[in-house]
C-alpha cells in the first residue's frame, strides 16, 4: 500500500496486489496488480474509485484514517468491481456519502453492486461540481473499456483521473513510472484491454490533449508525471500505421509444424522482415497481444486435430478476433494426415477486412516443393508489406 500526497490535499493510495496472476481468469498478470483510488480534502472531501473487494478490508483501514471520518462524494469512474467492489463499505461506513457517476454508470452499479439509487448522483458529459477550492469537471469516455467509463478532470491541481485508461498492471513500490521501465507494461495493458477500442481512444487522446495536465492519475500501476509521453505511446498504439512485423502464433503435435515454421521465420528474416514465433503450448497471450499492437501480418500455424485446426490455433485466431488488432493481412501454415478443413474455419472466423495470403497447407511431412510454397508466401507478405508504404 502506497499513500502518497500528489498535490496539496490530493492523496494516491495505490492498494498492492503483489500475488494476482490472472484477471477475468484469462489476462495472465506476471507483474500482479494496483487499484489505485484517490482522495481530495477540500470543502467537500472525495474519494475517487475504490479497491477490488480481495482488498476491501485494507483498504477501508486506510480510508478510515485519510479522511477524518467526513466522505461527501465518491466518484465511480467505471463500474467493473475491481475499482467500484469497495463502494458498499464506504456507503456503509460513510453515511452522508453519495456516489457520482454517469447515467450508464448508476444503472451498471446497481445492477453489479445493488447500489440503491438514493444514494447515487448522476452526471452528464462536461459536468462540473465545486468542492471548495477546486471544481472538478467530468468527461464521458465510453470504451475504455466498458461502455459507461468516465474521467475526471481538476484543474486547479492539473491533475487528470483516468481509472483504467493509461494503467498497468503492476504492483509496485514507486508512485510514478520512469519511462523506461512503464512502456512495456503499458503496451501489455493496451494490447489486452484497450486494444479493441482504439478508434475510441483516438477521439479521448483528442480531448485529453486539450487539457492542461500535470499528473496522468490511473487507476492501476504508476501513476505519470510526464503525461506526454504515455499519451504519445497510445498515439503510437492506436494510430492505423502498422510495422514491418509477422506474428506466428504455431503449435505442432508431430514435428511438421515445427520444421515449416523454423524455416519461415528464417525466410522472413532473409527479407528483413520482424517476426515473432509464439508457440502456444507455452506461450503468455499478454505477450502474444503485446506483438499483435503493431504487426502487419498474423499467420497461424496449425496442425490438423479431427478435420480441424489445433484447439490452441482456434483459440488463437478467437483471441484475435475479439482484441481487434490494426493486423492488416494473414495467412495459415497446415499441415494434415487424412483430410482437413482448417482453413475455412479458420479464414471464417477472421475479421472481413483481414486481407488472406495464400496459405500453405501440407499432407503430412513438408518437402522441398513444401518450402518453396513458403519461400512464397514470404514473398507475397514483403510484396504487401511494400504497398503500406
Ligand atoms: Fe480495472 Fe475495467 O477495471
Amino acid at each position: 500500500m502506497i499513500v502518497k500526497e500528489i498535490k496539496k490535499n490530493v492523496y494516491g493510495i495505490m492498494v498492492n496486489d503483489w500475488d494476482r496472476r490472472l484477471f477475468d481468469e484469462l489476462i495472465p498478470l506476471p507483474d500482479g496488480t494496483t487499484y489505485n483510488a484517490y482522495f481530495i480534502k477540500d470543502k467537500k472531501n472525495v474519494l475517487i474509485d475504490t479497491a477490488d473487494p480481495r482488498k476491501t478490508e485494507k483498504f477501508m483501514g486506510i480510508i478510515k484514517e485519510i479522511s477524518g471520518g467526513k466522505i461527501d462524494y465518491i466518484i465511480s469512474h467505471h463500474a467493473e468491481q475491481d475499482h467500484s467492489g469497495s463502494i458498499p463499505a464506504v456507503l456503509s461506513a460513510f453515511p452522508a456519502a453519495k456516489i457520482i457517476t454517469g447515467e450508464k454508470g448508476a444503472v451498471l452499479l446497481n445492477k453489479l453492486l445493488l447500489t440503491a439509487e438514493d444514494r447515487v448522483l448522476t452526471i452528464k458529459y462536461e459536468d462540473e461540481i465545486n468542492i471548495g477550492e477546486r471544481t472538478l469537471k467530468f468527461y464521458s469516455t465510453p470504451w475504455v473499456h466498458w461502455p459507461e467509463t468516465i474521467i475526471t478532470y481538476s484543474p486547479q491541481d492539473r491533475v487528470l483521473f483516468t481509472c483504467d485508461l493509461f494503467g498497468t498492471h503492476l504492483a509496485t513500490s514507486n508512485f510514478y513510472s520512469s519511462d523506461y521501465k512503464v512502456y512495456s507494461a503499458a503496451k501489455r495493458y493496451y494490447a489486452e484491454i484497450m486494444m479493441p477500442f482504439r478508434n475510441h481512444i483516438r477521439k479521448h487522446l483528442d480531448l485529453i490533449e486539450g487539457l492542461d495536465i500535470e499528473i496522468i492519475a490511473p487507476s492501476h500501476g504508476l501513476a505519470h508525471s510526464n503525461p506526454e509521453f504515455i499519451i504519445n505511446a497510445y498515439r503510437d498504439w492506436t494510430a492505423d500505421n502498422v510495422k514491418n512485423e509477422v506474428v506466428v502464433p504455431y503449435v505442432s503435435m508431430h514435428g511438421s509444424i515445427d520444421r515449416m515454421v523454423d524455416y519461415f521465420t528464417d525466410a522472413l528474416i532473409k527479407r528483413e522482415i520482424a517476426v515473432k514465433p509464439f508457440n502456444l503450448t507455452v506461450t503468455d497471450t499478454g505477450e502474444l497481444a503485446m506483438a499483435l499492437v503493431d504487426a502487419a501480418t498474423l499467420v497461424l500455424g496449425t496442425p490438423a486435430v479431427l478435420g480441424g485446426p489445433h484447439p490452441s490455433a482456434l483459440y488463437a485466431t478467437y483471441l484475435f478476433k475479439i482484441l481487434r488488432p490494426k493486423t492488416r493481412f494473414a495467412s495459415v501454415i497446415g499441415s494434415f494426415g487424412w483430410g482437413s478443413n482448417m482453413l475455412k474455419i479458420i479464414t471464417d472466423m477472421l475479421p472481413s477486412e483481414i486481407g488472406i495470403i495464400e496459405p500453405v497447407i501440407v499432407n503430412g511431412y513438408p518437402r522441398q516443393e513444401d518450402f518453396n510454397s513458403l519461400e512464397k508466401l514470404a514473398d507475397n507478405i514483403l510484396n504487401k508489406h511494400r504497398e503500406l508504404k
